[in-house]
């Protein structure tokens, strides 16, 4: 199942409701959650409190991507605030496994993050205790950078692990994807497909989800 996770980081903060609202009603259940801590990237964005005003304004499931260092130490904070999903990179956690069995414990859906210069044979060992396996398309920090092609063939990569494991997590991708590449995206097997920019950068975010959720949906029946 193809699913759009609209980023909140491109919304307009003032607004962020009735931005996370637009946003569903284009055609998705899902919000993808950026938390910066200035030091993991260069940025410094939102904590638990944000997530708990987004969790009672709304049903949707809130896809938490940790941007930060030492994320045990924040985990159960994101739990309590009602994060559905949360991913942590693996080059945040030395104890990867120990950090992944923490969510799971908490009740939340485990996902693990890779940057770009990150192989995904680093992953070996956790992929069957994931829920999803998230892919850098962009280094992470900020929203509308361009889209590092190399991140496709990790999501084909991670396709046949996954079949040769008999897993079963998502692929995730986040970056850069607009219109132009969305199509390319989910062909290479990306099944969340995250957009910042091309979803509150201009226009109205239902039109823009629905577009973009229109165009790779007849992307993946295209044949090539
Ligand atoms: C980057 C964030 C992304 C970002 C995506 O560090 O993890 O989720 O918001 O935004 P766009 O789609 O604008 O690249
Ligand atoms: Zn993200």
């Amino acid at each position: 199942m193809l699913e759009l996770a609209p980023s909140i980081l491109s919304a307009d903060f003032a607004r962020l409701g009735e931005e996370a609202q637009a946003a569903l009603e284009g055609g998705t259940t899902l919000l993808h959650v950026d938390v910066m801590d200035g030091h993991f990237v260069p940025n410094i964005t939102i904590g638990p409190p944000v997530v708990k005003s987004l969790r009672s304004a709304t049903d949707a499931t809130l896809d938490v991507h940790l941007m930060i260092e030492d994320p045990d130490q924040y985990i159960p904070a994101f739990v309590e605030a009602g994060a559905d999903w949360i991913s942590v990179h693996q080059e945040a956690c030395i104890h990867l496994h120990r950090t992944i069995e923490l969510i799971r414990s908490l009740g939340a859906k485990p996902g693990v993050v890779i940057n770009p210069a990150t192989p995904v044979h680093t992953l070996d060992e956790v992929l069957e205790i994931v829920h999803l396996v998230l892919v850098m398309s962009v280094n992470p920090g900020f929203g509308g950078q361009k889209f590092i092609p190399a991140a496709l063939d990790k999501v084909r990569k991670l396709g046949t692990m996954r079949t040769v494991k008999g897993a079963d997590f998502r692929i995730e991708i986040d970056g850069g994807v607009s219109l132009d590449n969305i199509g390319e995206v989910v062909r290479a097997g990306a099944e969340i497909v995250v957009a910042g920019n091309a979803v509150f950068g201009s226009g109205d975010p239902r039109k823009n989800v629905a577009t973009l959720l229109r165009t790779a949906k007849e992307a993946m029946f295209q044949k090539v």
